[in-house]
């Protein structure tokens, strides 16, 4: 029987599935380390990967029996697709059924972010809540605003749909523009990166991680940003320069920022989790119970459909 490793746990009991094609090695208490993977992953005929394993051109080589790398999760660039696709090696991923789920979390710490909503929990927490007062954590209305979106895939074109609700004007930055009827049906504007960043009073990161995304955000890039603006990551961290976010915060170039993902997780520069004004989640993006369940079937429904000879319903090229 071929080898199936399941690097981290999964949620549902879709696993199962596998036990009569495959030999499984499950990993169902914790995300292995690279070490253990890279050393695991050369027995593999097929591997369910998470995005804090790097699936680099090592890892391939070393994987001469791989044929399916089956990721849990939207975002690839833990993966070297190029290479996997260059010795025929299928990659999956399991977009639309986590959409709903991330484009929540971006509009709830935009609104934890834009009123306070962390901050004032610590305050009660602490006893620090001496009564009420007019200007205790004001905050600023999402209502009317200037609403950017950087990367406007499915889930950015969900939280354009969430933002409709608030009245907000919605721009948007997208390697591809979206069709006409998208943009009317959606109310949105397609604008270039400088326009983005100079007019937005929200800002949301849903981008991808590639050479084009990659510190994007760096001190040029907040120095343009009105000073009022809240910063919102939800895609990969190194889209943000996070030492020059540090300076930024420093110099108030913004108002404030919540990371849903960090640069070099689970580091992190000291003085972001000091700063009020910083939001700060473990990148749970896509958990749901929902959203979880379906990602895990699917990852597992990829990997039998390529024993079986089926196409995979979401492959990455
Ligand atoms: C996943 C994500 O939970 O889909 C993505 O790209 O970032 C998250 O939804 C994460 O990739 C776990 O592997």
């Amino acid at each position: 029987m071929e080898k199936v490793l399941i690097t981290g746990p999964l949620i549902g009991d879709s696993v199962n599935k596998l036990n009569d094609h495959f030999k499984v090695e499950y990993y169902k208490d914790e995300v292995m380390n690279q070490e253990a993977f890279a050393h695991a992953v050369k027995e593999a005929w097929g591997i369910i990967t998470m995005t804090s394993l790097r699936v680099d051109q090592h890892v391939i080589d070393s994987a001469q029996g791989l044929k399916v790398i089956s990721n849990l999760g939207v975002g690839c660039d833990n993966i070297d697709v190029a290479c996997a696709k260059s010795r025929g090696i299928i990659v999956t991923n399991t977009p639309d059924i986590l959409s709903a789920s991330t484009a929540e979390m971006g509009v709830g710490l935009l609104l934890a972010a834009s009123r306070c909503i962390i901050e004032g929990d610590r305050i009660m927490r602490a006893g620090e809540f001496s009564g009420w007062k007019v200007d205790l954590l004001l905050g600023s209305e999402l209502n009317g605003k200037t609403l950017g979106i950087l990367g406007c895939g499915r889930i950015g074109q969900t939280i354009a749909r969430i933002a409709m609700g608030f009245e907000m004007e919605v721009l948007y930055r997208n390697r591809n523009r979206l069709t006409h009827e998208l943009e009317s049906r959606l109310r949105l504007t397609s604008v270039d990166f400088d326009r983005l960043v100079d007019q937005s009073d929200f800002l949301i990161i849903t981008a991808p991680l590639n050479e084009e995304s990659h510190h994007l955000f760096d001190l040029k890039t907040f120095e343009r940003m009105k000073s009022s603006a809240i910063l919102v990551n939800i895609g990969r961290g190194p889209v943000i320069k996070e030492s020059d976010l540090v300076i930024a915060l420093e110099r108030n170039l913004i108002a404030g920022v919540a990371l849903d993902v960090l640069e070099s997780p689970p580091n992190m520069a000291a003085q972001l989790k000091k700063h009020p004004n910083v939001t700060l989640t473990p990148h749970l993006g896509s958990a749901t119970t929902e959203a979880r369940i379906a990602m895990s079937e699917l990852v597992i429904d990829a990997v039998i459909d390529v024993y079986e000879g089926r196409i995979p319903n979401h492959l990455v090229t």
